[in-house]
């Protein structure tokens, strides 16, 4: 049977469970994406950075989802990040749980932010970064339609920008 898995906003009430994720895949995030400050790692640190991503999405930058297996756990987390309805850009960053990666997760993820890029933001591009030998995490940009731009020679080694825009 297919596993079932639900997206929905962060709450303050996730910061034993959003431990325990970050926690068991510590090591796979920074093996993909730049390291945590270890502070973060403890009931405080956490209750502090939820806090911080939901005052700032009540002021209208940030719009924090995680996604949930079929017992409440969670298996992965999906961001909006520096939206800026000005200028109707925002960015996109996502971290799945290795135990749950390979089955379409961060595709429906992504497809879940721009869908909210679009209806609740009204933004005109999405932006997102990656490191260049993260190869699945450019095969799920590009399946959702987001093009790399060519890399400046002095950014050979950096991450890479991919673009998508917005049908209004
Ligand atoms: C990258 C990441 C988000 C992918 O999550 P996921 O739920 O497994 O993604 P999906 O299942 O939607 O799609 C991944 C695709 O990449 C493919 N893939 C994964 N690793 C790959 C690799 N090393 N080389 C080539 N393809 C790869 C998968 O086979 C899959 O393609 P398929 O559906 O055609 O089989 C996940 O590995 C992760 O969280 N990594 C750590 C954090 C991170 O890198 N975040 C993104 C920062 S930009």
């Amino acid at each position: 049977m297919k596993a079932s898995f639900n997206i929905r906003e962060l709450r303050c009430t996730d910061t034993e469970a959003l431990l325990a994720f970050e926690k068991q895949n510590r090591a796979w995030f920074e093996s993909h994406i730049d390291a945590r400050a270890p502070s973060f790692y403890s009931e405080q640190g956490v209750a502090e950075h939820i806090d911080g991503y939901l005052s700032d999405f009540a002021r209208g930058v940030w719009h924090p989802f995680v996604i949930e297996d079929a017992v409440g756990s969670i298996v992965g987390r999906a961001n909006l990040k520096g939206i800026d309805t000005a200028s109707g850009v925002a960015e996109v960053g996502y971290r799945i749980a290795q135990t749950a990666c390979g089955q379409g997760l961060a595709t429906q993820a992504l497809e879940h932010l721009i869908r909210q890029a679009q209806t609740r933001w009204a933004l005109t591009q999405l932006v997102a970064y990656v490191f260049p030998e993260n190869a699945g995490s450019r095969k799920v940009l590009e399946r959702c339609g987001f093009v790399p731009e060519p890399p400046l020679q002095s950014e050979a080694a950096a991450e890479r920008r991919f673009v998508r825009a917005i049908q209004r």
